[in-house]
Order: C-alpha cells, then structure tokens, then sequence
C-alpha cells in the first residue's frame, strides 16, 4: 500500500481481495458453513453465547446438564424438557435474516456450490434458497417420527402436540414409543445427506463460514475439507476452530449481517441485497 492511497483497515483490504476473486470469477463455487448465530439476529437464541445462548437459560428445566434436552438417552427417560423447549425453537414464526438473503443472493448469481447448515429453523428455504441447494446437517422439524420403530408421525399431530407442550406417541399401538422431530439430537447418526457432501468443500473455491462455534463434530470438521490455498472466511463474533491458521484464510470478526453487507458492497450487490431481503 503506497503511502498516498487512504488507509485502509486490514479488514476492508481482506474483504476488498475476497470481492476481487468474486467479481473476476475466480471464486465460483462457493461452499457456506453456518450455525445458530446466523439466526439470532432474527430473535432465535444461539446455543452458546454466555448470556443470551440457549444452553445458559434452561435452568427452569433443570436438567443434569444444559446439552441434556438434545440427548436421545436423557429424552428417552425424560422427554418433557425438550417438548417444552421445542414450542420455542418451532419454524414458522422468524424472519430470515439478511444473512439468509446473502446465501440465496450467491444460489441466484450460480455462485453457491452448496450450503451446510446446523440450523433446525428452516430460515435458509423461508429465505428463498432451494432444498438440494442445503444439507440440514442436524436434521430439521420438517418431518417427525417414533424413536423405536421410526414410524412416521402426522404432521398436524405433531403441530398439536408442540402448541400444547404434550409429549406425542406412536400411533402403532403395538409400539407407542416416544415421537420425536427428526432433529439430530447428541447421540444419533447426522442424516445421510450429510455424509452424501461432505466432501464438497474440497471442490469449493471459497469458503465462507458464518455464525458458528464449531464445537460440534463432525460438522465442525468440514472446513479441514478446504483444499490448500482455498480462502476460508469466517464471519462471526469470535474466532472460532481454527480458521485463521491458513495463510489464505479471512477473518471478518462481528456481527454477520454486518459483515454480509460489507461483503455484499465490495462485490457491488448492497443495493440487491437490500432489495432482497426487504421482500422476506
Ligand atoms: N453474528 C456473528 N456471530 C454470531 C452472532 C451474530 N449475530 N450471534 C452469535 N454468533 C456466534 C457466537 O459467537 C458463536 O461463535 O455464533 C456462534 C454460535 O455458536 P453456537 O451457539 O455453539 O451455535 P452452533 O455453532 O450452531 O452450535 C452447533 O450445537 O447444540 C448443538 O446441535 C446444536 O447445531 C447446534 C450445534
């Protein structure tokens, strides 16, 4: 940088050079990583910020530990905790955030190769994006089922069972096991759909991670998945699994709606994007 040109932050260089590769089509296909801090912005509480994440606010259920009321065994003994909890995470009363907009606006432009996301709120189709274009690595309350003979169970029942924090069982009266939503909980196989991609990210040309804390695995393994001297952008709040020891990776710490829009500025798409979201 000579000495005339106005100082630019390291971040705005980095963002600028991310842009650059977008606009000369060096950066095409575009894998995106996210987790619950893309949604909180929309009023749906991450898991693990110190105040306002989930884990830190079940105290009123008191369970053995926060995790318990997403583990399958803890739920197989006690399913109440989570029926109680599951009327708060339920779809269908959110707003996508702009986040969600940017990764539709990569799908529109045929620059997303695909999106991973840990996210059980289904804002990523609310916000226009289409379902092969997502591996809903933890499943999602699109479908519900009995944990014993996996029958599958009537969506309005279940509807029904979440307004009214009553637990649902099977309708196989031979069965009557516990019906859960076909969220991963801790201790269950990730959906096939997500071992199907999960070599992806090896032909992605960018990677751009976003609102996660990459503690879970294997999720939080994808990113390794990366070839040598592909950037890999984290946009979040914190540093988080490592991103930042490559010498091509990018770290646009704060907030991710922020960041998506100085993204979206140095690509020259603010003004779409706005408009994009502005109809969600
Ligand atoms: N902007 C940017 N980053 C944010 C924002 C925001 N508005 N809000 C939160 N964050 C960051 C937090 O700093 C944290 O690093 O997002 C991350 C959220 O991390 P978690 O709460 O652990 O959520 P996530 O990574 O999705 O959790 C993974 O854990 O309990 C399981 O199955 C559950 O899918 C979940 C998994």
């Amino acid at each position: 940088v000579d000495e005339n040109t106005p100082t630019q932050t390291l971040e705005s260089r980095t963002l600028e050079a991310v842009a650059k590769l977008i606009k000369d089509g060096r950066a095409s296909q575009i894998v995106v990583m996210t987790g619950a801090g893309i949604s909180t912005s929309a009023g749906i509480p991450d898991f693990r910020s110190p105040d306002t994440g989930l884990y830190a606010n079940l105290a009123r259920l008191n369970l053995p530990q926060a995790e318990a009321v997403f583990e399958i065994s803890y739920f197989r003994n006690n399913p109440l905790p989570f029926y109680t909890l599951a009327q708060e995470l339920y779809p269908g009363n959110y707003r996508p955030t702009i986040t969600h907009s940017f990764i539709n606006l990569l799908h529109n432009k045929g620059l997303l190769l695909k999106l991973f996301t840990q996210n059980i709120d289904c804002l990523e189709r609310e916000a226009g994006l289409p379902g092969e274009m997502i591996v809903e690595a933890h499943g999602s309350f699109a479908r519900q089922s009995c944990i014993e003979c996996k029958c599958p169970y009537p969506h309005d029942l279940m509807q029904k069972a979440i307004r009214e924090k009553s637990v649902p069982h099977c309708l196989q009266d031979s069965c009557n096991g516990l019906v859960k939503p076909e969220i991963v909980f801790f201790g269950e196989q990730l959906p096939t759909q997500f071992f199907m991609n999960k070599a992806l990210p090896a032909e992605a040309d960018l990677c751009i991670i976003m609102g996660t804390s990459l503690s879970v695995q294997p999720f939080a393994s994808l990113p390794q998945f990366c070839s040598e001297g592909v950037p890999r952008v984290l946009i979040n709040q914190e540093q988080v699994g490592g991103i930042g020891s490559r010498t091509d990776d990018v770290l646009v710490l704060g907030d991710c709606d922020d960041g998506v829009r100085k993204l979206a500025e140095a690509c020259g798409w603010l003004e779409e994007l706005e408009e994009m979201w502005a109809k969600t």
